[in-house]
């Protein structure tokens, strides 16, 4: 059902046909990956709390690439992680195997990874040391937690192709799981999401996007 897609940086994505879009940048899914959730999220939130332990929640899992290069990135930094990925519909393990994403982390993480990942989907699961995943396998507005997290990963199709992952009741949802001092990062930037967010009363930026995309957002609960 879905297709596999080379993109600018030689990283494949998936295409998916009925949504009519890909999982990731067609500038390049590794790049995108590394600037909006790593380099605008994770090291964002590092650089400014330093803590020895981060937990992350990223909406979307699909294909496990902003996981893997977000542990890769621990590992070496010597951080703890706690990740839970949200995914309503979890893909065949068969298929993220043929990502080639194990090009781009650790062999140990990739291989513990593609081992792990069915029962990630059912309850946590250790993946190296320190690191710890897990993936609800529901769709947004019905997954519940009692953790709270450090970092959001807010990884959703576009508005045009999904608005009801946009709308005010399904990013009230989500936020409600960030700890105070947390931060949102996706992708995009729009008016209405800028205004959502700061009605939850989040100081919002307007940040550098990934290349392909001028400008995308990150936004921190206060
Ligand atoms: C842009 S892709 C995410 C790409 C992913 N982060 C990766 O690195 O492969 C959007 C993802 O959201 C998932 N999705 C669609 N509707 C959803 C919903 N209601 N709740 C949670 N995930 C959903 C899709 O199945 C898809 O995996």
């Amino acid at each position: 059902m879905v297709e596999f897609v080379i993109t600018s940086d030689g990283s494949k994505t998936l295409y998916h046909p009925r949504i009519g879009e890909h999982y990731h940048s067609r500038h390049g899914a590794v790049q995108e990956s590394k600037h909006v959730f790593l380099g605008m999220g994770l090291k964002h939130f590092m650089s400014l709390h330093h803590p020895p332990a981060v937990t992350v929640l990223e909406i979307g899992f699909g294909t496990g690439l902003n996981f893997l290069l977000t542990a890769d990135h621990c590992h070496a930094d010597g951080s703890d992680l706690d990740y839970t990925g949200v995914e309503a519909y979890p893909l065949p393990a068969d298929t993220l195997a043929q990502t080639g994403y194990g090009d781009y982390v650790s062999p140990a993480l990739w291989q513990s990874f593609l081992s792990h990942y069915k029962d990630c989907l059912t309850a946590p699961q250790v993946i190296g040391e320190g690191c710890v995943l897990q993936i609800a396998p529901c769709p947004a507005l019905e997954f519940t937690t009692e953790k709270h997290f450090d970092v959001l990963y807010f990884d959703a199709f576009a508005a045009v192709h999904q608005p009801e992952m946009w709308t005010e009741e399904t990013l009230r949802h989500v936020c409600t799981f960030l700890k105070p001092g947390g931060v949102f990062v996706t992708y995009a930037i729009t008016g209405n999401l800028k205004r959502v967010l700061k009605s939850f009363g989040f100081t919002v930026e307007k940040v550098p996007g990934a290349p392909g995309k001028r400008e995308m957002l990150r936004a921190t609960k206060e």
